[in-house]
């Protein structure tokens, strides 16, 4: 193996470490950061990954709300819902899970979160102050991705840099964060003729299509950064990211392994958005 591992666990840990001294502090001027968790329905994924959210709240010093509503709860209940936590003072943060059920439409949903709450940062007031380099949340699992580069030391001004993947949670936030630091960016899909035309150029590729296997050794310039944001499953059953790890580590400089990558860090910057927005909070009312 010739990359360095990117420890996303290690990495979390230490920011949380600061989260929850933050939140120590706050919680003593009277302040307590509280993240509210809304979960509609029994998507297995879904219930372990708000079971995780809480959890972290709870070792932090943060106040939760989680509301297990069900799967048949009609669209106008869930805005109402979003409008009572829009109002609670004791709420800085408000994440509704997705996906949310068909009849229910997510972009409704989103856009009732009042903007200075939304720690996911996908209301549209949010990505366009992303857009316009002027963020105010950015997105938890690109936020964390960028922690990584600046705790390894990786260069972003003038790098080369190819998201694969053009999702409003990952691929295009990512590419935002990217371009507003410097890089060259270029996005890719899954209809992209000839990937590996454009990744083989990048000093920095972002794999994030929930596609396994989709970058290969043959795709990666000798020394690049390779970031996994993939959780997928093998045929064993073994969590797996979209990148062929056992290929790549041996010409990539750096990588994140999956697991143990960029997942901790994604609920790790959920706190870190949460804390900001209460932080916010006291000193408006300081
Ligand atoms: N579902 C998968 N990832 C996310 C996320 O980051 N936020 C929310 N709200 N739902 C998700």
């Amino acid at each position: 193996m010739t990359a360095q591992l990117i420890d996303g666990i290690a990495l979390s840990k230490q920011i949380r470490a600061d989260v929850a001294q933050r939140a120590a502090a706050l919680t003593a001027r009277g302040h307590q950061p509280g993240l509210a968790v809304v979960l509609v329905g029994e998507n297995p994924a879904s219930q372990v990954y708000v079971r995780n959210k809480i959890k972290a709240c709870e070792d932090n010093g943060f106040h939760s709300i989680c509301d297990r509503l069900p799967a048949d709860l009609t669209e106008e209940a869930l805005l109402q819902r979003v409008d009572e936590l829009n109002r609670d003072p004791k709420v800085h943060g408000i994440l509704v899970q997705l996906p949310l059920p068909k009849h229910i439409d997510a972009h409704k949903v989103i856009e009732s979160i009042a903007p200075e709450k939304d720690v996911d940062g996908f209301h549209i007031a949010n990505a366009g102050a992303l857009m316009t380099g002027q963020p105010l949340f950015r997105p938890c699992t690109p936020y964390g991705v960028m922690k990584m580069f600046e705790a390894y030391g990786v260069e972003l001004a003038g790098a080369n840099a190819v998201v694969i993947g053009r999702s409003n949670i990952v691929g295009k936030p990512m590419a935002m964060l990217l371009v507003n630091a410097g890089a060259t960016v270029t996005i890719c899909n899954s209809k992209t003729r000839d990937m590996g035309a454009f990744t083989r150029a990048a000093d920095i590729v972002i794999a994030a299509t929930g596609q396994r296997n989709l970058l290969t050794a043959d795709m990666v310039k000798p020394g690049a950064t390779v970031i996994d944001v993939g959780m997928n499953r093998n045929d064993e059953g073994k969590l797996c990211g979209d990148v062929d790890f056992d290929g790549v580590k041996e010409v990539a400089g750096l990588i994140t392994p999956v697991p143990g990558g960029v997942g901790p860090m994604t609920i790790t910057m959920l706190l870190v958005n949460t804390i900001e927005s209460a932080e916010r909070t006291a000193s408006a009312a300081a």
